[in-house]
């Protein structure tokens, strides 16, 4: 069972329990469309019953792969974009002690990000770091192509192979990739690196549960096996056809229904800093499933309280197109109890001797009536700690949610046609061969 909340109590200011009712066969239908794998981007479904279908061998395989790394290196550099970032950040910012980097000695490397940017000043910064430290590579990329990754890839092999030799570089670097087609594949082949593989039915986005997410999180020092067991919870619960033992049909019909009524932006909202990257996964997860032919719901994200001092304003009375889903960490992991002052002259001695956290929390409560009062409707996702078992309930449940609700939508969410223009531009700019055409073109369009 899953111990995940939603509470939609705080949009029936917008939408009624009517208007939810009546959208409730359009969600079933599109549970079944996902279940037997007959609508639009069938080809991409491997990641509904991924958590459960996962081999331990495989698990077994990853873990036994990250001990090596663990052992030989103080720093692991994850190398990838979008999907093949997103998930594992999310997951060892949520996880690690907010000064992890700080920190001289750990119990396990610390593990860096590299290739979701072209900056050259980070990574100018980043090779320079490691020139003298015992590191090692987790080069992710499903086609093998992408430039991002790929350019990053290329500078810290080089400086790796220059470091330790060709041989000992390819021990301390592992490719996950297709299994069969792309560059990644061919080099890693080529150079004898340890493998894993990205699944063809897998999208990026929905691959932190595969080796993608969980090779980085174990080499991190965190438990893959709690992860899953969250993921096959909420894999097993997310089938029911009621919205009260499915958490996920009923976010996707509740968010429908306020986008229907003008509810163009949803902002998803934390209350607990480590929480910051999940929102950049979750940003991904929606935004390139969903914003499609001129439709969807723009998917946004804010820490909170610290941009209550920034977006405060807007949300509460900017223009009223906007919706929040909290997710709500209902227990601190630590306590902190706020000192007692002889002065006081802060005048906080009324809330001495009360926990962070409860400060924090009617801070979340005050702010969810303040807002829905100001005309935000709110959502409210509740679990229980911030560990390995609800972090893995969460990101299935998102997933799930976002499928049903892409369905609902009318959209296929399993692709991202939108994502190109942007590379052809950049090819054609960079008079990659093989896009002249596009060079003469775009040449053009900038005299
Ligand atoms: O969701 C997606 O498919 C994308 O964000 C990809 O994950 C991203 O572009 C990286 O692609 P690749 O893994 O092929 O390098």
């Amino acid at each position: 069972m899953n111990n995940i909340k939603v509470n939609i109590a705080d949009t029936f200011g917008t939408v009624s329990l009517d208007q939810l009712k009546n959208m409730d066969a359009e969600a079933q239908a599109a549970l079944k469309t996902l279940a037997d794998g007959s609508g639009a981007g069938n080809d991409f479904l491997g990641w509904l019953d991924l958590p459960s279908r996962t081999p331990k061998a495989l698990i077994d395989d990853i873990k036994a792969t990250a001990a090596e790394l663990q052992k030989s290196c103080d720093y692991v550099v994850s190398v990838g974009i979008g999907g093949s970032y997103l998930g594992a950040k999310a997951v060892i910012e949520a996880l690690q002690n907010s000064f992890a980097a700080y920190a001289p000695k750990a119990d396990a490397p610390k593990v860096l990000f590299a290739g979701q940017n072209i900056g050259e000043d980070y990574l100018s910064e980043l090779t320079s770091f490691l020139s003298d430290k015992r590191f090692g590579i987790i080069v992710i990329s499903k086609s093998g192509t992408t430039t991002e990754p790929a350019i990053a890839f290329r500078l810290l092999k080089d400086m790796l192979e220059k470091k330790v030799g060709k041989a000992e570089a390819s021990k301390l670097i592992v490719a996950i990739t297709d299994a069969k087609r792309g560059a990644l594949r061919q080099l890693a082949t080529e150079e004898g690196y340890k493998t894993f593989v990205i699944e063809d039915s897998v999208g990026g986005r929905f691959s932190v549960l595969s080796p993608v997410g969980l090779l980085p999180i174990a080499v991190a020092g965190f438990d893959i096996d709690k992860l899953m067991a969250g993921a096959i919870a909420m894999e097993n619960d997310s089938k029911a056809s009621d919205t009260d033992t499915n958490p996920a049909l009923l976010y996707a019909i509740t968010r429908n229904a306020l986008y229907r009524d003008g509810k163009k932006i949803e902002i998803l909202v934390n209350y607990n800093p480590k929480l910051h990257y999940f929102g950049e996964w979750w940003k991904q997860l929606y935004g390139e499933s969903e914003g499609k032919e001129n439709k969807g719901i723009f998917p946004a994200a804010v820490d909170f309280t610290t941009d209550l001092h920034s977006m405060g304003q807007w949300i509460q009375e900017g223009e009223r197109t906007i919706f929040e889903t909290v997710i709500t960490v209902e227990n601190a992991d630590s306590t902190v109890t706020i000192p007692s002052d002889e002065a006081n002259l802060d005048g906080l001695n009324y809330i001495a001797g009360k926990r962070v956290d409860q400060v924090n929390k009617m801070a979340e409560l005050g702010t969810r009536i303040a807002h829905v009062d100001g005309g935000v409707p709110n959502i409210q996702i509740s679990i229980p700690a911030l560990n390995e078992e609800s972090l893995g309930q969460l990101i299935y449940f998102f997933e799930k949610a976002c499928g049903i609700s892409g369905y609902m939508l009318g959209v296929n969410p399993f692709n991202q046609p939108g994502v190109e223009a942007y590379k052809k531009n950049m090819f054609a700019l960079l008079a990659k061969p093989g896009y002249e055409k596009e060079t003469e073109a775009i040449k053009a369009r900038l005299k």
